[in-house]
């Protein structure tokens, strides 16, 4: 037994968070609760996503967490919370930042220095970080937010993206024992989410570190130890992402989108702890279905795309040639060509549009 022999007050140090019904509610608010009787321990070096449907009451309790509420955003607060042995409702809250540093979901409000490199040290300089160890923290936090070169930008010049990691870097620059990142990935393509995904698995081999990811139903959070749905202002499930992720039925009834993957096997009648999560094993279920690609009805959606395009009028935007370069150098369009037509939609195939089903399959 791993733990014999350790008191139980060294075994509750462990968890760095501690909630106890915790209800909020703003003073704008009328009859319901944001948060309604909240109970949640989170443990030393755990990566615990958070997901609920918009209004669950995500962000609320986040600004719990460090104290915004109720030290800033008044209301009726019950409850309590632990957080590294501190009552953040009853401390400063940059008392809590070396604690916890909370990553905004208006993460352009966290923004105000004058320059990228400012705005990483302005924590550290706070806590009186000697200017030697300030280098290596700068030099250490524009890798992991893969900012560098761009030091001397000023935010606003910044991608959205771009705009999004620092605000991660100038919460990690303070080293604290919590990060809570709330919708961390919003302003992100495909490829700077999974970059997002890619600096919470590097922090979280640091076990010290302790990670809170609020995030709409992602692929990513099945690299999570734990995930947590919250509805109402409660908690509806807590558990391991292969497990919650699979309840396909449960997600949807909450307004939310289950995995594509879950959804699609599920929908075929897939027993529920059989469902893949992610597409590698997706495909590998496909195949072992005996599932293929029904050609009748893929070459259908191709010749329905042909026909809509013949429908496009005339362009409204054209252009061609277009190249662009900010006066720092940074050379951001090269060489564009592009149209679009009036009436022209994006479109992408849906995996059950294309697959034939297991019965059709069997029934050949
Ligand atoms: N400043 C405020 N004043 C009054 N009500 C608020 C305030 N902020 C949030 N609320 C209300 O509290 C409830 C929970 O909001 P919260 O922002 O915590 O939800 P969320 O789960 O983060 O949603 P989303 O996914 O849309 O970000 C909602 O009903 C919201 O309207
Ligand atoms: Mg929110």
């Amino acid at each position: 037994m791993q733990n014999e022999g350790k008191s139980l007050d060294n075994l509750e140090v462990q968890k760095v968070i501690r909630i106890r019904d915790l209800s909020f509610q703003y003073k704008a608010q009328k009859g319901e609760k944001a948060l309604d009787g909240l109970t949640l321990d989170i443990e030393k070096g755990q990566f615990v996503v958070i997901m609920g449907s918009s209004r669950a009451g995500k962000s609320t309790l986040a600004n719990c967490l460090n104290g915004l509420i109720p030290n800033f955003m008044k209301g009726k607060y019950e409850g309590e919370i632990i957080v590294m042995g501190k009552n953040p409702a009853q401390e400063k809250v940059g008392t809590m930042a070396k604690d916890i540093g909370l990553v905004f979901q208006d993460f352009e409000s966290q923004l105000f220095a004058t320059n990228t490199r400012l705005e990483i040290v302005f924590g550290p300089e706070n806590f009186n970080v000697p200017r030697a160890e300030m280098q290596k923290i700068m030099d250490r936090i524009l890798k992991v937010v893969k900012l560098e070169g761009m030091e001397d930008r000023q935010p606003s010049t910044l991608s959205g993206g771009q705009k999004q990691r620092l605000a991660i870097g100038s919460v990690l620059a303070i080293q604290p024992k919590i990060v809570c990142m709330d919708e961390p990935t919003t302003d992100l393509d495909p490829m700077g989410k999974l970059g997002v995904f890619q600096i919470a698995k590097e922090l979280h081999q640091d076990r010290d570190l302790t990670l809170i990811i609020i995030e709409h139903e992602t692929e990513e959070a099945l690299e999570a130890d734990r995930i947590v749905v919250m509805d109402d202002g409660k908690i509806v499930r807590d558990g391991k992402p292969q497990d919650v992720l699979r309840e396909v039925e449960y997600f949807g009834s909450l307004g939310l989108m289950a995995l594509q993957v879950p959804r699609y096997f599920h929908s075929l009648g897939i027993a529920q702890a059989e469902l893949p999560l992610n597409p590698e094993a997706g495909l590998a279920k496909f195949r072992e279905l005996g599932l293929g690609i029904a050609e009748d009805k893929y070459a259908g959606l191709v010749r329905k795309d042909e026909e809509r395009e013949q429908t496009y009028s005339d362009p409204i935007i054209a252009v061609k040639g277009l190249e662009h370069t900010y006066p720092n150098g940074n050379n951001v369009v090269t060489h564009c060509i592009w149209r679009l037509a009036n009436n022209c939609q994006s479109r992408r195939f849906q995996l059950d549009e294309v697959a034939t089903s297991w019965c059709a399959t069997h029934d050949d």
